[in-house]
C-alpha cells in the first residue's frame, strides 16, 4: 500500500507541482489532496492541470483543526508535506500525525526563522543582513513555527550584487532539487 500525503500550500505552489510530478510513476509514495487557505491561491489552478483535488479552509477553520483533520482521515492521508504553507500548524493536527509533518523553510534555519518570515521577506532580510550564503532547511513541524528538528540543509552563496529575486531564483533551485528527494528518503 503506497503512504498517502497531503501537501498544504498557501500560494504559487511550485514546489508542490514539483513534487508530485517527481512521483508520478512512484509505487510507493502518493499524492491524493492539496489543502490551502487561500480560495484564490494559483496552487488550485496546478491542481486543477494535475487531476488531484484541493480544498480550502479559512484560518479559523486551521486553528480549530478538526474540520482539517476529517478531511486529511477521509482522504487516508498518511503524511503531511508543507511547501509554501504560511498558518501555523495547530496542535490537535500534529498530535494527530506524530513525525509525519515536514516543512521546508526558504533560509538556513535558526537564521530568519519564525512567524512572518516566509517567501520573499526572507529573502529580503539576507540581502540586506549583506549575509554571504544562504539556502534551505527541511525540517519537521511541531507547534512552534520553524522549531521542529531539522532534517536537511542546503546552502547557496549570496552576491553584493544579488536582489532578493535573484536569492529567491538560487533557493527555489534548492527546493526543486532537494524537497523530493528528501521525501523519498524519509517515507519513500
Ligand atoms: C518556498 O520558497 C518555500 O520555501 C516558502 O514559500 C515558497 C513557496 O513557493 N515557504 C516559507 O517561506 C515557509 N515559511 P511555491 O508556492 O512556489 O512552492
Amino acid at each position: 500500500m503506497p503512504i498517502r500525503i497531503a501537501i498544504f500550500a498557501s500560494g504559487s505552489g511550485s514546489n508542490a507541482e514539483n513534487i508530485i510530478k517527481y512521483f508520478s510513476q512512484s509505487d510507493t509514495l502518493f499524492f491524493p489532496l492539496i489543502i490551502s487557505n487561500k480560495p484564490d491561491a494559483y496552487v488550485h489552478r496546478r491542481a486543477e492541470n494535475l487531476k488531484i483535488p484541493s480544498l480550502t479552509f479559512t484560518r479559523e477553520e486551521f486553528s480549530e483543526g478538526s474540520q482539517v483533520i476529517q478531511s486529511l482521515k477521509l482522504y487516508k492521508i498518511d503524511c503531511i508535506v508543507l511547501a509554501g504553507f504560511l498558518l501555523k500548524i495547530p496542535a490537535c493536527v500534529v498530535k494527530a500525525f506524530p513525525d509525519k509533518i515536514i516543512n521546508i523553510h526558504p533560509a538556513l534555519l535558526p537564521k530568519y526563522g519564525g512567524k512572518g518570515m516566509y517567501g520573499d521577506k526572507v529573502h529580503q532580510a539576507v540581502v540586506d543582513a549583506h549575509d554571504k550564503e544562504t539556502g534551505i532547511t527541511i525540517h519537521y513541524v511541531n507547534e512552534n513555527y520553524d522549531e521542529g528538528n531539522i532534517i536537511f540543509q542546503a546552502k547557496c552563496s549570496v552576491l553584493p550584487t544579488d536582489t532578493p529575486e535573484m536569492v529567491a531564483l538560487k533557493v527555489h533551485a534548492l527546493e526543486y532539487e532537494y524537497y523530493p528527494k528528501i521525501i523519498e528518503k524519509i517515507w519513500g
